[in-house]
């Protein structure tokens, strides 16, 4: 059993995998800023699974911070979760974004360089591919993005791809995740984004809590069955189980890969919307609006080679994902 620290460990996707990690009989250190996240989470963590993380509360750019980290106890392996993560915002505050994902990567890396930690999972995106030539989409599809906030995704991938073969690190798992939603069974543990949501099932949960009075839908002239987007949603609990799976591959055996992290099924707008309504018993008003900018018709990955390479796929489905986003909603989120 290792000992791994999650920068952003408190966020969205980082809480999730804290569960999946200490249920693999896991230690795990949490280290977040908490600029998007509650103070709150470690303790809800220790409700869900019964264990206290110790928790450091610092940044990833704080060079001290981070080799006190290190310093404080021994690490197996670091997964990388800390980023800003908004399109929009990346495009009105490219220094922040470039800052922030880049800067605080660097920092973080040479930390590891210095504790001697080699091993590293890195939160990617399916937006490095752009809009897709073909769906499913491989790993080895052409690469391009359209955003700021993708930007530093791609140049993070290439820098710690670099230090793989320079064997400054010898172990490093690339997850390019597509549409992560859903929330922890318990209801203690999920995604609550500050002021409005930009994701859509955020929104569709805020619509129907009262929040807000509909469903702006981003399009229905896309050439697709019902006219919306259609996108690769995944549970993010199914999410942190590829985590899990990948940190152990790295503990396992040094190298380097990159993994497509979806179900392959693709959803529309209009779809996830019935499959919310129809599980959870409540209506959603919608409104049709103009496409967003940089939004692509159809996105959804081949998952194939992450069944080949950890033995994980997605198992849980659009129903689960809907009923445990709204649990989540109802029960424990502000
Ligand atoms: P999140 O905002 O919930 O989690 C990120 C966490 O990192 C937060 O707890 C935040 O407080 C912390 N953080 C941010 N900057 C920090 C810094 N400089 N130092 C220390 N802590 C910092 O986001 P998430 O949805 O859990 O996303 C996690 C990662 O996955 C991010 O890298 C994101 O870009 C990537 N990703 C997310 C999605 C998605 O749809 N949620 C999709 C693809 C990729
Ligand atoms: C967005 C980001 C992507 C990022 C991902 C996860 C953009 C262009 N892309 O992906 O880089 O990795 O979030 O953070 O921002 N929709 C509506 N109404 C809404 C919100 C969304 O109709 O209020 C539609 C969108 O047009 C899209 C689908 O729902 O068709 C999914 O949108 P969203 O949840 O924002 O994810 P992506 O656009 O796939």
């Amino acid at each position: 059993m290792a000992r791994i620290l999650l920068t952003g460990g408190a966020g969205f996707i980082g809480s999730h995998t804290a569960v999946a990690l200490i249920e693999r009989g896991h230690d795990v250190v949490l280290f977040d800023n908490f600029e998007n996240a509650e103070r709150d989470v470690p303790a809800r963590l220790a409700r869900i699974t019964g264990i206290v993380c110790p928790v450091i509360e610092a940044d990833v750019r704080d060079e001290a911070a981070m080799a006190a980290a290190f310093a404080l106890q021994p690490i197996d392996a670091v997964i990388h979760f800390a980023a800003l993560k908004a399109v929009g915002e990346s495009e009105r505050e490219p220094l922040r974004y470039y800052d922030s994902n880049i800067i605080g990567t660097i920092r973080l890396l040479a930390a590891m360089q210095r504790a001697g930690v080699g091993r590293i999972v890195f939160s990617s995106s399916a937006t490095v591919y752009g809009e897709p030539e073909t769906c499913p989409i491989p790993e080895t599809a052409k690469l391009q993005v359209s955003s700021i906030y993708g930007r530093t995704k791609l140049a993070v991938e290439s820098l710690i791809t670099d230090l793989e073969r320079t064997k400054t690190l010898s172990a490093v798992a690339i997850l390019r995740y597509f549409n992560p939603i859903g929330a922890h069974p318990s209801g203690l543990i999920g995604e609550n984004p500050r002021g409005e949501p930009s994701n859509l099932m955020p929104y569709i949960c805020q619509v129907a809590r009262g929040i807000r009075p509909h469903l702006n839908v981003f399009g229905r002239d896309y050439p697709t069955p019902d006219g919306t987007g259609i996108r690769d949603f995944i549970h993010v609990m199914d999410l942190a189980e590829a985590h899990a799976a990948a940190v152990e591959h790295c503990l396992a055996q040094p190298g380097a890969f990159t993994l497509n992290l979806g179900t392959g099924q693709g959803v529309s707008v209009l779809d996830l919307v019935a499959a919310f309504e129809r599980v959870n018993e409540v209506p959603i008003k919608l409104n049709v609006v103009a496409r967003r900018p940089g939004d692509v018709a159809i996105c959804y990955a081949d998952p194939r080679l992450a069944k080949s390479m950890l033995g994980w796929q997605a198992s849980r489905g659009v129903e689960e994902m809907c009923r445990d986003s709204w649990r989540w909603q109802t029960l424990y989120s502000q």
